[in-house]
This record gives structure tokens, C-alpha cells and sequence, in this order.
């Protein structure tokens, strides 16, 4: 029988993998019929819907409980992609909603993306820096075409149930290390700068974040900076049987981006 599957967030980074590597099985949920803000928007998306890959890009968890509701009077499995985004649901609390939804469940708890990259691309297109905050942070950068193939395989292979799938890429990276090796992919000296933390707020703010953000990233980089380095797993290369992409093949995926 084939899955047929429900995606939300199918125009995001992750949302497109997960469509591209799905193919025939994939419908996608676009937020114009369905707002997750709002539960009783799904029902009509839902019918004849066997899983769901779904992702929480609000601020606020208030509506995941009816959106779990939503999913299990229609469908059977449920494939979420943790947030820590949400400002009034840890991921914790998030995990937990999930494992009472009484759905088939698989929570996908990932590393930093290497698409947050992609902020640094006004800067890499000026010249040959790249200014900001906390250079020696190290992060686990994870491509979004394996968060994806992980999702596809819970959606619709057997034994992903009532797993927590702590995904990271295969390496720590520091930030200054990461824009040197854009530089390496591109064929040009790139260096990273650092600045002091009022000035780096106004560089993420001259780069495009959105004010709303910009000091919860920076919070985020202080808090992660006195904990110790991302512990990397191999579960992208145990449920996939693919080791999980380097950042340098998602800078060479995106060299066109930069
Ligand atoms: N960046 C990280 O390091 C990181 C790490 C772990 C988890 N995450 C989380 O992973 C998730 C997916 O990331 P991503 O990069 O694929 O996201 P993305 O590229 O920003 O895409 C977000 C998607 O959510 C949709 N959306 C937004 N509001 C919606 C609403 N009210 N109802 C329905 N759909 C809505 C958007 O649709 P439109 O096209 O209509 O806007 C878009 O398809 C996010 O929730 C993010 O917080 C991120």
C-alpha cells in the first residue's frame, strides 16, 4: 500500500527535501489552506492522509495540541520536527505532546542547519568578510537534505515509532571555521571578524534578522558558548544507512546562493 503523505512547511528548507525525496507519496500543505495557527483549518487537507511530516515555525506551541488532535481523528503517524524557536513550549514539552497524541510518533530533535549560513551571504557577496559575534563557537551544521531523508524514512518505513532521532552533522565547526570553508568552496579568501556584541546585533540586523530575533540568536550563541561542544551522533547514517553531508557539500549544494 502506499503512504500517502501530508507536508506542512513543504516551501522551507526542510519542507522541500522532504517533498523531492517523498515524490509521488508527497502532498503538499500549503499555509494558504492550512494555517497551523488555527487547527480546524487541516481538516479538509487531512482526508485519506496516512502520515504527516510536521514542522512548528510559530513562536507559540498554543495551537499544537489541536493540531495533533486534527491529525490523529484522520491520520495514523506523525513525523515533528522539534523547534526551539517556540518561546512558550520547550522542546521537551513539544516531545512530550507528541508522545500523548496517541499517533504512530517520531520526534526529530536536529543540530543547528547549515541554511542559517545563508545569512552571511549579503557580507560574502560585499567583500571578503564576515563580521559577527561569537567566532569560535562550535556548531554541528546539518544539512537540510538529511533532516529530510531521516523524515521520509519514519514516514514511511516501519520501526521509526516511538523514536527520538537526535540528528547532527558529521562535524564541529566554529563559525569562523565555517565562512573559511565557504571561502575554500568558492575559490576566494573569506575571514571571519570579530565584533563586540552591540555591534554584532546591528550587523544580523543590517543582514536581514528580524529584530525579534536577533537578540534571542545572540542569547542563544552566549548560552551555547559556556556549554561544551555539540556531541555529534551517527543517526542520520543508522536510519538512512548514508553518513550525514558535510558543510562544505552544503556550501557546494548552494555555492549559487553566495
Ligand atoms: N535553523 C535551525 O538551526 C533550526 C534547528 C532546529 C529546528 N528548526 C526548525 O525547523 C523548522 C523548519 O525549518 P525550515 O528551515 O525548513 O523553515 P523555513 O524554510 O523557514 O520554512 C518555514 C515553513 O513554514 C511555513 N509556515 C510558516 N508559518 C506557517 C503557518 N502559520 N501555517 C502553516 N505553515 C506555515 C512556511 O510557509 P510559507 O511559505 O507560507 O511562509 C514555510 O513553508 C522551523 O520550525 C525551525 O524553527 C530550525
Amino acid at each position: 500500500m502506499t503512504t500517502r503523505v501530508l507536508v506542512t512547511g513543504a516551501t522551507g528548507n526542510v519542507g522541500r527535501q522532504v517533498m523531492t525525496q517523498l515524490r509521488a507519496e508527497a502532498v503538499a500543505l500549503p499555509r494558504d489552506r492550512a494555517d497551523l495557527a488555527r487547527p480546524e483549518s487541516l481538516t479538509g487537507s487531512l482526508r485519506e492522509v496516512d502520515a504527516v511530516f510536521l514542522i512548528w515555525p510559530l513562536h507559540s506551541g498554543e495551537a499544537l495540541p489541536g493540531v495533533l488532535a486534527e491529525i490523529a481523528r484522520h491520520a495514523r503517524r506523525v513525523v515533528f520536527l522539534c523547534s526551539g524557536a517556540v518561546g512558550d513550549l520547550s522542546m521537551d514539552a513539544q516531545e512530550e505532546l507528541i508522545r500523548r497524541s496517541g499517533l504512530e510518533w517520531t520526534v526529530i530533535r536536529a543540530s543547528t542547519f547549515a541554511v542559517n549560513a545563508r545569512w552571511w551571504t549579503g557580507q560574502i557577496r560585499a567583500g571578503e568578510q564576515v563580521r559577527g559575534a561569537y567566532g569560535g563557537l562550535g556548531l554541528a551544521m546539518l544539512h537540510e537534505a538529511d533532516i529530510a531523508a531521516v523524515a521520509v524514512r519514519a514516514l514511511t518505513g516501519e520501526g521509526h515509532h516511538g523514536q527520538v532521532y537526535r540528528l547532527t552533522g558529521p562535524e564541529v565547526l566554529s563559525q569562523a571555521e565555517q565562512v573559511r570553508i565557504i571561502g575554500e568552496v568558492l575559490g576566494r579568501p573569506l575571514r571571519w571578524v570579530e565584533l563586540d556584541r552591540v555591534t554584532a546585533r546591528r550587523q544580523l540586523l543590517a543582514d536581514g534578522l528580524p529584530l525579534s530575533f536577533v537578540d534571542v540568536l545572540l542569547d542563544a550563541y552566549a548560552a551555547m558558548s559556556s556549554q561544551p561542544s555539540p556531541e555529534i551522533t551517527d543517526t542520520v547514517a543508522t536510519v538512512t544507512g548514508s553518513p550525514a553531508r558535510s558543510f562544505r557539500q552544503w556550501v557546494a549544494d548552494h555555492a549559487a546562493e553566495f
